[in-house]
């Protein structure tokens, strides 16, 4: 598990060692080591050690091009980390992390609770080792659930009873999508959220974060592109207006779609350009 300072965007991290490293030889049975995982990569690029020397392999053939690839990724940490506090200030008190990668230091469960002390998160992923570092890791926190579903399919995941057991879906929830819709076809994309957005009840927010083509050089999407080929979870580019329609039927808060660095946040656009925004459902 990595640890990050609050409301740090980018360059330091601080890495706690204590955790088990995933190098030690044993690989859990349910593992697939062979070929890299979205949140095996992202673990390692965001200075975590749950990773195998695959994922390295793969985040590395990304850095030849993007030498900061690592900023990328923990400025994509930064708005997550800022969406939350804003979303728990707003009074949100329930939170659905759908891609929630291996558990990352602060956690959405620990960013809302700054706000919302009873706040209680679900933290939702379909590759195994993140369910086990989410069992081993985050469940124990108070108010949290962690669940292994496949965010294409909302209906089972909201009427999973577990779930249902663990927020009051009479009231508002924050939905978080953040650095996962780039791994969900575009068409797929759209119909997905038009569930969510049925589902979730009135005055709920979205926050999402994905990578946006416009912006980003074409050889780093088309090394983006072949590095995740190799993966379980191939990678989708999006034009700003595809990116846009994903917020279709939400009302965004300010400062509207914006670069993750530039959410609620001076920060500079980096090479590989991640939009962002958090939206009310109406
Ligand atoms: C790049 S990580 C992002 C982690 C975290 N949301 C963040 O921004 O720090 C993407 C995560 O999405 C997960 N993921 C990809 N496709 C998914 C799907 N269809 N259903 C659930 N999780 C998915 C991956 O397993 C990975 O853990």
């Amino acid at each position: 598990m990595t640890t990050q300072p609050h409301g740090s965007p980018a360059e330091q991290i601080e890495v706690d060692w204590s955790w088990t490293s995933s190098d030690d030889g044993w690989i859990p049975p349910d593992i697939d080591a062979s070929k890299p995982s979205a949140a095996r990569m992202y673990d390692y690029a965001i200075g975590g050690k749950d990773n195998y020397e695959v994922d390295r392999r793969a985040v590395h053939e990304v850095a030849g091009l993007v030498p900061d690839f690592r900023a990328c990724a923990l400025a994509n940490r930064g708005f997550l980390i800022r969406a939350g506090h804003a979303l728990a200030e707003l009074g949100i008190d329930q939170f659905i992390d759908l891609g929630s990668g291996i558990p990352t230091s602060p956690n959405v469960h620990e960013v809302a609770q700054v706000f919302q002390p009873d706040a209680r998160v679900v933290y939702v992923d379909n590759d195994p080792i993140v369910m086990t570092y989410n069992r081993a890791l985050r469940e124990p926190g108070p108010g949290v659930l962690a669940l292994n579903h496949d965010l294409r399919r909302p209906h089972s995941l909201i009427d999973d009873s577990k779930l249902r057991n663990h927020l009051d879906l009479d009231r508002p929830v924050g939905l978080l999508m953040v650095a996962v819709l780039h791994f969900v076809r575009r068409e797929i994309a759209v119909k997905v959220l038009e569930q969510y957005r049925k589902l979730l009840p009135e005055g709920s927010y979205l926050a999402v974060s994905v990578v946006c083509a416009d912006g980003t050089e074409p050889a780093v999407i088309e090394r983006l592109e072949q590095v995740f080929q190799a993966s379980s979870t191939p990678f989708v580019a999006r034009s700003t207006a595809q990116v846009e329609q994903l917020f279709d039927g939400s009302e965004l808060i300010e400062p509207g779609l914006v670069d993750v660095t530039q959410w609620r946040n001076p920060g500079q656009p980096l090479p590989i350009r991640m939009l962002s925004g958090v939206a009310r459902i109406s």
